[in-house]
């Protein structure tokens, strides 16, 4: 399948059409935003590493379950997905208080949570992402009651699963980000990506940061840790 136009540049990726009208190619960027784009830097590397770790999670999470709208790794950094609208909502899971959960309910980072936490914001740069309730989700139109349950019923699965994995090479999961998008005849599918730009992932030994909190925080060896994220998971 080859690439036909560029429709859409995001932050971190690019998706372009192909000759198939369901049928998409996402293209992984070594750029890397924070702060809603304000701060900007180039992780090299990022790209290959977060393209094919996000399909190898995906390919799990599809046997364990959960609907994706992976198709095939194209090569490094381009993978064929299938055409989505993405529900407006950046659904985070949580583990383990760190980040905005932190900041906001005056938390220190690393508290245990006894069960995982389900929230969501409204994927709205221009607002700044809020976080909003499923009331609020209906009232804006932007998922049905039916569509949340289901989109809480995969964020946990994929809680779940990826736990599991993570845990299998010595990191613990402390939260994460995913996006859901609707296929043509409108079935929820996981979407966007899976990656240590959309995940905490910190040593379960010695509690390093191995993920974007490096970029975001000038927190040093940016490179290093996602290059040591994908020697635990793929083993390169
Ligand atoms: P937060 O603590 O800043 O709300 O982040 C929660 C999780 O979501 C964390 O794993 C990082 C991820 N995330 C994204 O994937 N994209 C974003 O724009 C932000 C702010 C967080
Ligand atoms: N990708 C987000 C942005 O540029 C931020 C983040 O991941 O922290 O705003």
């Amino acid at each position: 399948m080859e690439k036909q136009e560029l429709l859409y540049e995001g932050k971190a990726k690019k998706v372009y059409a192909t000759r198939d009208p369901e049928r998409l190619i996402v293209s992984y960027k070594d750029d890397a935003t924070a702060f809603n784009g304000l701060k900007k830097g180039t992780i090299r590397g990022k790209g290959a590493i977060n393209n094919q770790m996000s399909n190898l999670l995906m390919a799990r999470l599809e046997k364990e379950g959960v609907p994706t709208h992976l198709v095939e790794e194209l090569n490094d950094r381009e993978t064929l997905v299938k055409r989505v609208s993405i529900v407006p909502l950046e659904v985070i899971v949580r583990n383990i208080a760190a980040g905005s959960f932190s900041k906001r309910y005056g938390v220190e980072e690393g508290v245990v949570f006894e069960q995982p936490t389900f929230e969501l914001s409204y994927k709205n740069d221009g607002l700044g992402d809020p976080l909003l309730n499923d009331d609020h989700a209906v009232a804006l139109g932007l998922a049905s009651r039916e569509e949340l349950a289901l989109i809480r019923k995969y964020a946990l699965a994929v809680n779940r699963v990826l736990g599991e994995i993570w845990r299998a090479c010595g990191i613990i999961l402390v939260d994460f980000k995913v996006e859901f998008g609707r296929l043509g005849d409108g079935t929820i599918v996981l979407a966007d990506e899976i990656s240590p730009d959309t995940c905490r992932l910190w040593d379960a030994e010695t509690q390093e940061k191995l993920d974007k909190d490096r970029f975001r925080r000038d927190l040093g060896n940016v490179e290093g840790a996602y290059q040591e994220m994908a020697r635990r998971l793929m083993g390169k």
